[in-house]
């Protein structure tokens, strides 16, 4: 007899909710973490008395009205809406692209002088069936907008051409001929007031925990500590790279505070410059309308060697989704370890989509004994 029954590797959105769910149903699970701080790419850290998104800023939302109950059982949330700045230099616009954004840039005053304005730029460029991002972008919004809100951001993001990526990434731009500035379409919204690490610490309560502790440095081990395993790291390290290295595209942070009580008026900024290194600037106490003396801000600037860097978004192309699949032929034959999350399933996920995932996965765990 064991002294688990799951021991779960990652103490993130993922794990933490697979941990909840299996601790109520009155399982005994161990969550370990090689971070020294739990919640994954969540995690906040207090400086100046203000939340830091360490890994990025993360917003919640989600039109899932249970999901919205489900992490407000552990704190409530605020009513913060994101509405980012975009800054080309030195000119101001309002994202998403919308009737504000519009007004700026043209003087438009309704929709149909908007959609006309766009309708005139786009008409001389004769776009058929769209073969890169340029082409896409130019057929949604025209010459203006491309140029100044997301040629330069897209190329400085992803390191390469717009001409030379493809159609698909920037699909669903969101574009509103309304005066709405709001980003997200989703019913709920909102910042956990005091913080992501409430809805960890909440979500982890019951469970036994440890950090500091890399699966890897002691996988025999650890493989006989529990009856399963929940696995929420690199699917490609599990297997010890034995196709290859799953790619991803990574961020680097810069944390200033400054002896200012508000620096940029706003959580998020954008910048569409070519010459600015960062692609944003966050103020990480807008997201909780805060009134600290001071102020902590972070530039967050794209990676061109990725590979020793954090992994932040995976890179869904052809030849990584080939590798990939190799990897699950293995996972799917495995019969004590569950794999879940952003890493082991090499998937952008929003938080609202890791809990659905996670709380699927621990139902089917709980009907299948
Ligand atoms: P996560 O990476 O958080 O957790 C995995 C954990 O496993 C980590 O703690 C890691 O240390 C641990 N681990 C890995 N290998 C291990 C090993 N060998 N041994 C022990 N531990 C190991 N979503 C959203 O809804 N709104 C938003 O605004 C944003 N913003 C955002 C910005 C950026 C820059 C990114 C990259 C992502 C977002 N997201 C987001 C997405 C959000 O971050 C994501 O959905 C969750 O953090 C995913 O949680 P996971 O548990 O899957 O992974």
């Amino acid at each position: 007899e064991k002294k688990y029954d799951y021991l779960i590797v990652g103490s993130g959105l993922f794990g933490a909710t697979f941990a909840h769910e299996m601790t109520k149903a009155g399982k005994k699970c161990l969550v370990i973490d090689k971070r020294d701080h739990t919640g994954g790419n969540i995690h906040c850290k207090k400086i100046e008395d203000i939340n830091v998104h360490w890994y990025g800023a993360h917003i919640f939302h989600t039109n899932d009205k249970f999901l919205w109950d489900f992490v407000n059982q552990f704190t409530d949330f605020n009513r913060y809406t994101n509405s980012p700045i975009a800054n080309y230099k030195g000119e101001l616009y309002n994202l998403p692209f919308n009737m504000n954004t519009f007004y700026s840039l043209w003087g438009t005053k309704t929709p149909k002088e908007a959609k006309e304005e766009i309708a005139r730029q786009i008409k001389h460029l004769n776009i058929g069936e769209p073969q890169n991002l340029e082409e896409q972008a130019l057929k949604l919004v025209g010459t203006d907008i491309y140029e100044k809100l997301i040629k330069h951001y897209t190329e400085k993001q992803w390191g390469k051409k717009a001409t030379a990526l493809p159609a698909f990434i920037i699909k669903r731009l969101p574009v509103r001929f309304t005066y709405d500035n709001n980003y997200f379409n989703d019913k709920y919204q909102g910042i956990p007031i005091g913080g992501f690490n409430k809805v960890i610490d909440g979500l982890l309560a019951g469970c036994d925990l440890r950090l500091n502790t890399d699966f890897f440095d002691n996988k025999s081990e650890w493989l006989n500590a529990a009856e399963k395993i929940v696995y929420t790291g690199k699917i490609d390290a599990y297997y010890d790279y034995r196709f290859g290295e799953l790619e991803y595209r990574s961020l680097r942070y810069e944390l200033e505070v400054h002896d200012t009580e508000n620096y940029q008026g706003n959580a998020v900024m954008n910048f569409t410059d070519a010459e600015t290194p960062y692609t944003r600037v966050y103020e990480h106490k807008h997201f909780e309308f805060g009134t600290q003396p001071k102020t902590v801000i972070t530039k967050e600037y794209p990676v061109k060697d990725a590979q020793n860097a954090e992994p932040y978004y995976p890179v869904n192309d052809e030849k990584n989704m080939h590798i990939l699949k190799k990897y699950q032929d293995l996972a799917s034959k495995e019969e004590k370890v569950i794999f879940g999350g952003r890493l082991a399933e090499y998937r952008y996920y929003d938080m609202h989509q890791v809990i659905a995932s996670a709380l699927l996965k621990s139902k089917n765990e709980l009907k299948n004994e």
